[in-house]
């Protein structure tokens, strides 16, 4: 047993750090930074460990959260104009970001399949266990699929695929890039930008503002399936690196503005307390109701879909929207 006084990452000794896990690096500097700011926060990334992503499935099964259901019903219905608009004219790959649970992808990999165009399919998620998963049911589903899952950050992915002979579909879909602050979704654009070729394509997912209630609800979920998704952040943290965090005596609180279109997630502290984290030798304090900042899910207007897409470099080739007008899919080119 480690003694209770010598924190496992000295992150001021480099020769110590050197041993460590890289992931579980990232994880002890950035909790550490995040909780001792001001403004405690805790980057979303870490969200989507293995429990996380299993309970963000449960969440894109809520009634409530409508993004999911919207780009559903987009890939099923309107696959076939997607496919004409790529016009790549020889093989190509579809290199999927975050791909989750691939269950809205599958419909236009589907259409693909019918057409008999030929592809590649390459996922890249963060967690491997949704890798193996999405791995497992799509090749249940879609046996003929040609797959190469990636497993790793999107950053790290992009010398994998930067193959200038054969043209790429990249996929951004679901919310992802609303929970990128303006600055950090204006980057990740350019570097999408800069690891495409001429003519290569991107879909990205917008999740429009619209009636402030529907978005709302969608994050201030009555099952509590949120809070829980939220609250694992401290199972998390209690278990990679070894800290006391008494789960109970945290709240989720999220706030929808629709002048500014954000939607801010909270953890919520019931008491004042203090908490123990192992890895790093140190003691975190806690006031009553001081918050930890989780997520922003931004929420767009076309002009600003628009202005993003220019600023980049890029061409918008079309919006492709649910009935509801809730969502889009934009097609960019570069
Ligand atoms: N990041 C996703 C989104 O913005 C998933 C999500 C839904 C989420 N509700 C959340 C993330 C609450 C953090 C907090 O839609």
């Amino acid at each position: 047993m480690r003694s209770t006084t010598t924190p496992l990452y000295d992150l001021s000794q480099a020769d110590d750090a050197a041993v460590i896990v890289e992931e579980n690096l990232n994880l002890a500097v950035e909790i550490d930074h995040g909780l001792s700011a001001d403004l405690k926060f805790i980057s979303s990334k870490f969200l989507y460990d293995d429990t996380g992503s299993s309970i963000f499935r449960k969440i894109m099964q809520m009634k409530e959260y409508y993004p999911t259901a919207c780009e559903f019903e987009i890939l099923s219905l309107q696959s076939a104009q997607i496919i004409d608009s790529l016009n790549f004219g020889r093989p190509f790959n579809i290199v999927e970001f975050g791909a989750g649970d691939g269950i809205k992808t599958r419909q236009l990999l589907k259409k693909l399949l019918e057409t008999g165009i030929d592809f590649t399919y390459v996922p890249i998620d963060i967690s491997e266990q949704a890798l193996a998963d999405l791995q497992e049911n799509m090749i249940e589903a879609l046996p003929e699929l040609k797959m190469k899952p990636l497993a790793g950050d999107y950053f790290s992915m992009f010398h994998a695929i930067s193959d200038a002979a054969t043209p790429n579909l990249f996929l951004f879909l679901g919310s992802n890039i609303g929970n990128y602050p303006a600055e950090a979704a204006s980057e990740l654009l350019s570097s999408f930008y800069a690891a495409m070729s001429s003519g290569d394509k991107l879909l990205i997912g917008f999740d429009l503002q619209k009636n402030p209630k529907v978005i709302r609800n969608a994050y201030d979920d009555p099952h509590g399936i949120t809070k829980a998704f939220n609250l694992n952040l401290l199972t998390r943290i209690n278990r990679e690196l070894q800290a006391n965090f008494q789960v109970s005596q945290f709240d989720f609180y999220c706030h929808y503005d629709p002048i500014s279109g954000e939607v801010k997630s909270y953890l919520v502290s019931l008491v004042a307390q203090k908490v123990w984290i192992q890895a790093l030798g140190k003691e975190f304090s806690f006031q009553q109701n001081e918050l930890i900042w989780t997520e922003l899910s931004q929420k767009y207007t076309f002009e600003q879909i628009n202005s993003l897409a220019k600023e980049n470099g890029f061409i918008v080739n079309h919006n492709f929207l649910d009935c509801r007008h809730y969502f889009t899919d934009s097609l960019w080119e570069k």
